[in-house]
């Protein structure tokens, strides 16, 4: 079977696509710059063979998680989608690269609509509690370690840098609940809908910037547990304050993100207090 041919999918899967919504990609930040080759390869080849297989379909109409890693450090907030992109690490760049890679798409086959969404920084579960994050090995990202020292899973938290120029001296951050993003997917494939949209950028996130502390303290209220806190030093290649400018996903996409940080601590003490262990045994997450 030439590689062409199998693009094709088996005759019993008789479904017709009209859109594809691309989640999928490694995204650990210090795993990239120790392994580039595994991100370029699953993040790049990923891409590039789910976007081959879309147009063997005839299928032209994407929806990329794109990240605001491509902001490296903002010189100025609120990051509007205009701002100059910069790579500090090879997962970094596989995002920009595939950003590229769908421009480079579009210009070619003028009949491709794409949305790159910018995602900042997605916390909370799904209200339920069934649905949350579930990290493997030592979470790298904010929320999932609060919640696993939460749950008595982890001593601390280790907070990286006290001295940013910022309102208590850490780092701020656009945090955005799940739930709201996964609406603004929805609004984004509305929008491909719309004739002529070419290939897009959108900001997801809520506008307002929220410092380490101040997310530490909010979880404390949800839970109700304390936090122990070790103070550390900055995390290489953290910027100081990252927020999104929402005009153009608000203007253009019709959406707007309508939770606070309290909503997400909520939610995700929900899914932590209920699933302490995520969705495995205790012996296998750690
Ligand atoms: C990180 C990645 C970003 C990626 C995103 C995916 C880096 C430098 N950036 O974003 O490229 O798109 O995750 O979700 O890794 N913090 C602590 N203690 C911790 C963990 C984090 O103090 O144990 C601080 C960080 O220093 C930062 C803030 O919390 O100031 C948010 O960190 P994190 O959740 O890792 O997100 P980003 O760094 O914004």
């Amino acid at each position: 079977m030439t590689r062409e041919a199998s693009y094709f999918l088996p005759s019993y899967f008789d479904a017709q696509f009209d859109a594809v919504i691309h989640f999928a990609g490694l995204k650990a930040v210090g795993e990239s710059a120790q392994k580039p080759l595994l991100y370029y390869n699953n993040n790049l080849i990923g891409t590039i063979t789910l976007l081959e297989v879309m147009a063997a379909h005839g299928c032209k109409k994407l929806v990329f998680s794109s990240s605001a890693t491509v902001y490296g450090w903002p010189k100025e907030v609120p990051c509007t989608e205009e701002f100059p992109l910069s790579a500090a690490n090879p997962y970094g760049r596989t995002k920009l690269t595939i950003e590229e890679i769908c421009r480079d798409v579009h210009r070619a086959e003028p009949d491709w609509k794409i949305i790159l969404s910018r995602y900042f920084n997605p916390v909370g579960a799904h209200p339920s509690g069934y649905i949350g994050e579930d990290p493997r090995g030592v979470p790298n990202n904010l929320m999932p370690f609060i919640q696993q020292v939460a749950v008595g899973r982890r001593p601390a938290l280790t907070i990286f840098g006290n001295d940013y120029n910022t309102v208590d001296g850490t780092g701020v951050r656009d945090f955005i609940h799940v739930v709201d993003l996964a609406d603004g997917h929805i609004a984004a494939l509305l929008k491909l809908e719309e004739a002529d949209i070419g290939c897009e950028v959108y900001n997801l996130g809520t506008g307002k910037g929220t410092s380490v502390s101040e997310i530490v303290r909010a979880f404390e209220h949800a839970s109700g547990k304390k936090i122990p806190l070790v103070k550390a030093g900055r995390r290489p290649g953290d910027a100081e304050i990252v927020y999104a400018s929402t005009e153009k996903a608000e203007r253009e996409l019709k959406w707007k993100a309508k939770y606070g940080i309290d909503d997400m601590c909520r939610d995700q003490w929900n899914w932590a207090s209920k699933n302490p262990y995520g969705y495995g045994p205790p012996d296998s997450t750690d």
